[in-house]
């Protein structure tokens, strides 16, 4: 049995990311799959990570949970899945710890590399997609929703964020960066030129 791929969309909150991830798994079968909370564990963790008034993780309790959430994650979903040869893609996966408590909330990269290594056993994405996007044009695409206990955060964690991301990709060849200002007609294309050059597989049809 061959192994599944496993790719990872990642961005600012607002940026497009999941509308992508949907649509892609929609087209290729894949198992989607998000964090924190695609798991019975993680949707707790999540409902005191993002939308429980009365809790106020520390930096480090934050990093903690997202990990645990996805130890759990790996372990329950994404690892069968590959190992069936089924392909999943995952919206939000450890670039997002590296990102929000790293570049962010101003943790060691290093340390968090070591949680992360530990929470995941090592697995990574065979492709990181991260949609790019300016501040306000997240901002007001996210309009629409109420805004959980991080993207409440002022602007300039979420600059942090974003260079966080970009900085990521620039040092790691399994990411690819999309400017997700673009139409989503241009988004879309840009998502599946990416698809086919690193991995070689066509998303659309068209
Ligand atoms: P997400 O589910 O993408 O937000 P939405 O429900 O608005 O689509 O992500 C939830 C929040 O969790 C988002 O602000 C990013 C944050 N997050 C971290 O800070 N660290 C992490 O490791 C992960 C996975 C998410």
């Amino acid at each position: 049995m061959t192994r599944g791929l496993f790719v990872a969309f990642e961005g600012i909150d607002g940026s497009g990311k999941s509308t992508q991830a949907k649509r892609v798994a929609d087209a290729l079968s894949a198992l989607l799959t998000f964090e924190p909370g695609d798991t019975k564990l993680g949707g707790a963790l999540r409902q005191l990570l993002l939308h429980d008034g009365d809790v106020e993780p520390t930096s480090r309790a934050e990093a903690l949970l997202m990990a645990a959430d996805r130890a759990q994650h790996v372990e329950t979903l994404i690892e069968p899945a590959l190992a069936g040869g089924q392909m999943v893609i995952t919206d939000r996966y450890s670039a997002s710890t590296l990102a929000y408590q790293g570049f962010g909330r101003g943790l060691s990269l290093a340390a968090l590399g070591d949680v992360l290594d530990f929470a995941t056993s090592g697995l990574r994405p065979d492709l990181t997609i991260v949609v790019d996007c300016d501040l306000d044009v997240a901002r007001t695409r996210s309009s629409g929703t109420k805004a959980d206990r991080l993207e409440r955060l002022d602007p300039s964690f979420h600059q942090l964020v974003r260079d966080g991301f970009l900085e990521l990709a620039a040092n790691d060849s399994s990411f690819v960066v999309i400017d997700g200002n673009e139409s989503l007609a241009a988004v879309t294309s840009a998502v599946d030129l990416a698809f086919a050059t690193r991995l070689g597989i066509e998303v659309s049809s068209s």
